[in-house]
């Protein structure tokens, strides 16, 4: 009797856990909330921000038919599920993202808290979501108490061209002690120039190079920082640590082509800015904002550019200056300035962040005191020193991204940055120091006037990144292109440095236009670039000329004329249409709209009917070998995908009319280049690789004739050696329209070329990053000190580009429409490789796509996240004999056959976990 209970009270126990776990299974799990593109953002400045989440769910077809936002004054509040901010109510909608917030208005310096759950395709509820939050800025001009402070340190007297002028750092503090006992204390601080926020003795925050590079003239960010856990209930000591930076260094090339101005592009003098928002738990306020009470003095840093580096003193230290109990008789008054012109906003991209830490893995001595530290991999960034000796020892760092012959590194093409960092040592024991203002791209750390022999500890590589590699993952059978992939991450973080810079190490580091459009796409498979290009689409939006052409760089700090070219201006068009296509985001294409229609117009005043010319700066196609494709047919083809794509922009936003007009304007562009540029025997008039990739991707080809255009271009390429002739323009729409046209195997035989010009090249020659020109370095020629130095970089992103053919059609993972709610998998399946394995974490969740053969059989092993679909191609006539599993697909009700042709199957499935093989 006792044991028959026993068996049945585990046999209800055991089916209700079952049932419990079946149910709990089913559920969907509502994760990664952001706001604005960020987690649990603080300070930002977005009247009517956008939330996004991300789902999980088990199962497959899995979607969301409703949702519910909760936001809340309070996490009290939000526990009890009172939305006394927003309460979105369930609304049917299937979107997970760009979800626009429509609550009360957000007030200034107030935190919010917010939820949210779904019902799913059976209208099943979710859980809430764990809470997030965020926090507003501060909104209106009049919430400002603070002056723009400084140190004078004089002024440069120096000749301009023949030496420089790097002033000291300035040092600025303030003493305060808060009345009552405070519940909450947050900064709000910025600077014209650099500054690191100190407090009682520590850095605020883990920033570096705040408050970013804008246009100051018309804007200047300022960060937030919660300081409530160190604040003291005694004395405290808020500082700044302020340097030239962006506004007042020295800037990309002026000084080697001797622009009038070097530096000082945006005003002379660094100034600092903000107040601390003290909260007392008596629910009274203090603000303590920058003002003429503040002291000011030098100190350690005596040079700090980020172009020529930094000195630090040590024996100067104010010791403790920005902590309580110093004695600062001796520091002055601040100067005050103005900030006449420019807006105070919210960065929203976020700032350049320590990545990544790296330990060298070794040191040589190419001559007697002259150590080299070797990173193992080209990054930007910094190195940590860690040192102890006597007083006044004076160590100085210099970085280089190669050696020469005799073991020295290779600065030639540093060209007039001079880069050298020098730390002067106040001997006390252990010293380790870290530069505030500067940063370098280098693999090799040069370090002289080191007290005894260095190990390993005394140089650490601080990588500097303004977005984190963590997008995607790729894998194949050819370990070159495995090593390839990691060049292309490495050099993208070394280059997404508050701007999409060009290169990281000379007199340059520009957001050249040209690289930054052709990689745009690239970018977004590696990183969540959403935020970050954003930020840079103000920039660029602020850089257009008046005349409207967008520029060859942004920012744009010089004042020099008619610096545009085609294929750079048009990033203008290019990079918002990306942000639309991979993220969902219509909101930064009404931003930039204006100013693209003004573009248009500014190329339809160039043209001659609907041709543009080429004009301006004309790079063409830049670094290309052997063949070089004419400007005219650069700046008229350009113009027609620029067309194109603005009309599918404002069909996004619903401006039909526009749409119609840009459609109009495209054939009208289409007609025209056929005329001009492609024979009836589906040559182009000018036979170059890159001639023919364009007019294809671009669709400028008669229908009738694509066909025959591919197939000249494979034609062209194997006769070349299966090798390219273009540049940073043409080679990945090479490889783009080779896989569009049928030649998959041919684009994995440029894909895994390892003769000169290819990628294999770089990779064999020991590259550890993407190099400027094809034949940057040879091993062999590591001798010559030139190294053709003046335009030699080791880390430019532009050829990288092959990234978006690795992720769009060797893995095949692609979205139909915006954002990867209808996802396309289409593998370039070939014999050429044995397998890839592609992932990609898109704004709708993680997507994976990898195929392998075993003898004859193709295996596909699919991931399709919640509340998305697929069309997934398989490349075989055969349905019969396609399998899932091991079933066959016909079997399968989740599975839809949407049709099959002799070349291949397409079937439709929604979320979850798939296994298609097929004997090809
Ligand atoms: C930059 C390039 C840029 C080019 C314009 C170079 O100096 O480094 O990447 O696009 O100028 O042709």
């Amino acid at each position: 009797m006792k044991i028959k209970f026993l068996t049945l009270f585990i046999t209800l126990l055991s089916s209700s856990f079952l049932f419990a776990q079946d149910v709990n299974n089913r559920a969907i799990t509502v994760k990664e909330l952001r706001l604005e593109y960020h987690v649990n953002p603080k300070g930002i400045d977005v009247l009517k921000p956008r939330f996004s989440w991300v789902l999980l769910g088990e199962g497959r077809g899995r979607a969301q038919t409703s949702y519910r936002i909760l936001v809340s004054s309070s996490q009290k509040a939000l526990d009890k599920n009172e939305g006394d901010v927003w309460d979105s109510g369930k609304t049917a909608s299937n979107n997970t993202n760009q979800i626009v917030y429509n609550g009360i208005s957000l007030t200034s310096n107030r935190t919010y808290f917010w939820k949210v759950k779904v019902w799913d395709e059976s209208s099943a509820e979710s859980n809430w979501s764990q809470t997030a939050h965020w926090s507003m800025g501060l909104l209106k001009f009049s919430n400002w108490k603070g002056l723009f402070i400084s140190h004078d340190v004089g002024y440069d007297k120096t000749d301009k061209y023949n030496s420089l002028y790097l002033p000291p750092a300035r040092y600025l503090r303030k003493s305060f002690t808060p009345a009552k006992k405070v519940k909450k204390a947050t900064a709000y601080t910025t600077a014209l120039g650099l500054y690191e926020l100190r407090l009682n003795g520590s850095k605020v925050g883990d920033d570096y190079f705040a408050p970013g590079w804008t246009d100051y003239n018309k804007r200047l960010y300022y960060q937030t920082y919660d300081i409530t856990e160190s604040i003291n209930q005694g004395e405290n000591v808020i500082g700044a640590v302020i340097a030239d930076g962006w506004y007042a260094g020295y800037i990309g090339y002026g000084l080697l082509v001797r622009l009038d101005k070097v530096r000082e592009y945006y005003g002379v003098n660094p100034s600092f800015m903000g107040q601390i928002h003290l909260e007392y738990q008596d629910g009274t306020t203090e603000i303590i904002a920058t003002d003429r009470s503040w002291k000011s003095s030098q100190g350690a840093i005596r040079e700090a550019d980020i172009l020529m580096g930094e000195v630090y003193d040590a024996t100067m230290e104010n010791t403790g200056w920005d902590a309580p109990g110093y004695n600062d008789v001796s520091w002055k008054k601040p100067k005050v300035y103005t900030y006449p012109n420019g807006e105070l906003q919210v960065h929203p991209g976020g700032l350049v962040k320590n990545t990544e830490r790296i330990r060298p893995l070794k040191i040589t001595e190419p001559e007697p005191g002259t150590y080299v530290f070797d990173m193992g991999k080209n990054i930007a960034g910094i190195a940590e020193l860690k040192v102890q000796g006597p007083k006044g020892t004076k160590i100085q760092l210099r970085f280089g991204e190669i050696l020469k012959r005799d073991g020295n590194i290779q600065t030639e093409n540093l060209r007039l940055a001079r880069a050298t960092d020098t730390y002067i040592l106040k001997g006390d024991g252990v010293e380790v120091w870290q530069p505030k203002f500067t940063y370098h791209g280098f693999q090799y750390v040069e370090v002289t006037g080191f007290p005894g022999k260095p190990d390993l500890d005394a140089i650490t590589g601080i990588v500097l990144s303004s977005t984190v590699n963590d997008a995607s993952t790729f894998s194949s059978s050819n370990a070159m292109n495995n090593q390839l992939y990691e060049n292309i991450k490495t050099t993208q973080s070394a280059n997404f440095f508050d701007i999409p810079t060009d290169c990281p190490q000379r007199d340059e580091r520009l957001g050249w236009l040209g690289d930054a459009q052709t990689y745009m796409r690239s970018a977004t498979y590696n990183a969540d670039v959403a935020p970050f290009m954003t930020k840079f689409l103000v920039d660029l939006d602020d850089a257009q000329r008046w005349y409207g052409a967008y520029p060859n760089f942004a920012p744009f700090p010089y004042s020099r004329p008619a610096q545009y070219s085609p294929a750079w201006m048009d990033a203008g068009v290019i990079i918002p249409y990306n942000m639309y296509k991979v993220y969902n985001d219509t909101r930064v294409l009404e931003y930039m709209y204006e100013g693209m229609e003004k573009f248009m117009e500014f190329q339809a005043d160039a043209s001659t009917d609907f041709i543009r010319p080429g004009g301006g700066n004309n790079w063409g196609d830049w670094l290309s070998v052997n063949e070089t494709t004419s400007h005219g047919y650069v700046g008229a083809s350009f113009y027609g995908f620029d067309a194109k794509l603005m009309a599918e922009m404002a069909e996004a936003l619903g401006k039909k009319e526009d749409a119609a007009k840009y459609k109009t304007l495209f054939e009208n562009i289409k007609k025209a280049f056929v005329k001009k540029y492609i024979l009836d025997t589906g040559y182009t008039s000018e036979d170059t690789q890159t001639t023919y990739a364009f007019a294809l991707y671009f669709d400028l080809f008669p229908e009738e004739l694509a066909q025959k255009g591919a197939d000249r271009l494979a034609e062209k390429i194997k006769k070349n050696g299966f090798k390219f002739s273009t540049g940073f323009l043409g080679t990945k729409h090479v490889m783009l329209v080779l896989s569009q046209y049928g030649y998959d195997d041919l684009a994995y035989k440029l894909f895994k070329q390892t003769e000169y010009p290819s990628w294999g090249y770089s990779v064999e020659n020991g590259s550890t990053s993407i190099w400027e020109r094809w034949n940057s370095y040879t091993k062999d020629e590591a001798g010559n000190s030139d190294l053709n130095g003046k335009m030699n970089s080791f880390s430019h992103y532009a050829f990288g580009s092959v990234a978006e053919w690795m992720f769009l059609h060797a893995a095949g993972i692609d979205t139909e429409d915006s954002g990867y709610r209808n996802i396309i998998i289409k593998p370039a399946i070939s014999k050429e490789m044995d397998f890839i394995n592609g992932s990609y974490k898109s704004i709708n969740g993680h997507i994976s796509s990898a195929w392998n053969w075993k003898g004859n059989k193709l295996i596909m092993n699919i991931e399709i996240p919640v509340n998305t679909r697929a069309k997934v191609y398989i490349p075989t006539s055969n349905v019969s004999n396609i399998k899932e599993g091991n079933k066959a697909i016909s079997k399968l009700s989740e599975i839809k056959i949407l049709k099959s042709n002799s070349k291949e199957t397409v079937l439709e499935i929604g979320s979850g976990n798939y296994v298609f093989s097929t004997k090809i």
